[in-house]
Order: structure tokens, then sequence, then C-alpha cells
């Protein structure tokens, strides 16, 4: 079953996430939908949800600590209130526009590892380097896995070219399948794929092999878009 995620970026308040999610939730048991499906609000929106088992509240970031002096994050001392134990690590903007570097990731990744946490781990080029070719293309996703475990179980992989993101340009069907078909000889966990998904592509999305759900951003912050995606997501 194909898995669907949205992503709230720095969007929603507190009372519209309680809202959306609330409305996600009586989507999936009014329809019987078993997908997994998984919501990831701002910091300042988490809280406890009552919500079906596929539907999964995650942290967008967290620092790697319980507890401390990190002005501004937030570590598991915080989510564990919420009883979350799900996180994105490696996405684009955290890469690109917060500046964390692969070693930062890495450690990062390893300490909510150890933890056991779903971790949504984010790898994807920017445009430079997809403007060079595939080879170069792949070269800088394998370097994204450096220092990551692939064969850790509670893992879904996330492949989102930077320059597919918010900017309604996807990667032709043809890219997409190549560079899927070449993450997924590296692992055994699902395999999404992330930039510009909305309800007029996902459907051919996700009919691409190896592509085993979807994980988008502004196309999804509409309750009545992300209920239409998930139905589509429903049927594949
Ligand atoms: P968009 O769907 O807005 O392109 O964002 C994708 C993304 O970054 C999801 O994490």
């Amino acid at each position: 079953m194909k898995i669907i995620a949205s992503n709230f970026k720095t969007n929603h308040t507190r009372k519209s996430t309680k809202l959306f999610v609330e409305e996600v939730n009586q989507f999936l048991e009014k329809e019987n939908i078993k997908n997994d499906v998984y919501v990831f609000p701002t910091a300042t929106s988490l809280d406890t949800f009552e919500v079906l088992d596929n539907l999964t509240i995650g942290t967008q970031n967290a620092y790697y600590v319980k507890n401390g002096s990190f002005t501004g994050e937030i570590g598991t001392e915080q989510l564990d209130e919420f009883n979350i134990k799900t996180i994105l690590i490696g996405h684009s903007e955290r890469r690109h526009i917060l500046g964390e570097s692969q070693k930062e990731i890495a450690y990062k990744y390893n300490y909510y590892k150890a933890l056991g946490y779903k971790i949504i781990y984010c790898v994807g080029e920017p445009l430079e380097v997809k403007e060079i070719g595939m080879t170069e293309t792949l070269g800088y996703i394998w370097n994204q896995f450096d220092g990551i475990d692939l064969e850790y179980d509670n893992l879904v992989i996330a492949y989102e070219p930077v320059w597919a993101i918010g900017t309604g340009k996807i990667p032709t069907t043809e890219d997409i399948e190549i560079i899927h078909k070449k993450i997924k000889k590296k692992i055994t966990q699902p395999l999404l794929y992330g930039g510009s998904v909305k309800t007029s592509n996902i459907s051919d999305i996700l009919d691409i092999p190896n592509v085993d759900g979807t994980l988008i951003g502004s196309g999804s912050w509409n309750v009545e878009d992300f209920k239409e995606m998930i139905k589509i997501t429903n049927t594949k």
C-alpha cells in the first residue's frame, strides 16, 4: 500500500493544524482507508491527537538531544510529551537554507535511529547538479547517504529534487524512474517522491515503478486537496 505524507513546513497554526488532522482522521475512517498517512506540522502545533493507527503525526525537525541549551530547537523531551516517534531528517530546506551539513545530519540520523524513531530521510540534487547529468545526480545522492545506515528497518526515504520543491517543476517520468530504481537497489524500505506533487499529477507519479508514495508540501496544505490525494493514493 502506498504512503502519503504532508509536510506543513512553516504553515498552519495550532488551531488549523488540529482541524486539519481531525478532518483527515474522519476521512480515513469514513472511507475505510488503510494507507499510511503522515502529517508533519510545525513544532508549535505538535500535540496529542486521537487518531487512527495509520495516521501518524511527526516532527519536521528536532535537535539530537533530550533537553539542554539549544536556543530555538526542540529535543526528545518535547517530543515525548506528545508521544511523537517520527521525524523528517535531511530535508533540502534544512540542508540548503538552514545550513545543516551531511555530518550533522548523519549524527542526527544516528541519534534518532538509536531511539527507534521512524525516520523519513530526504535526499535530492540541486539544479546545477541535475544539469550536469545523471551520473553526477546519482553521485550527489550517494553522498547524502554518507553516515546513514540504509539497513535501518524503521526508515522511509524520500527523493526530492531541490529544484522541484515548491516550483511547479517535476522531473520527467523517465528521470524519476531511473533514480528510484537506482536508490531501490540500495534499500528495501519504502521510497517516496517529493517535489511539486499535487492533485493533478499524483496519480501519474504513483504509477511510476518504485515510487512507494509521496511527500507533499504546498499541494497538501489545503485539506480538501490532501483528502483527494489520499483517495487517489488508496486506489493504487
Ligand atoms: P512542494 O510539494 O511544495 O514542492 O514541497 C515538497 C517538499 O519539500 C516536501 O517535503
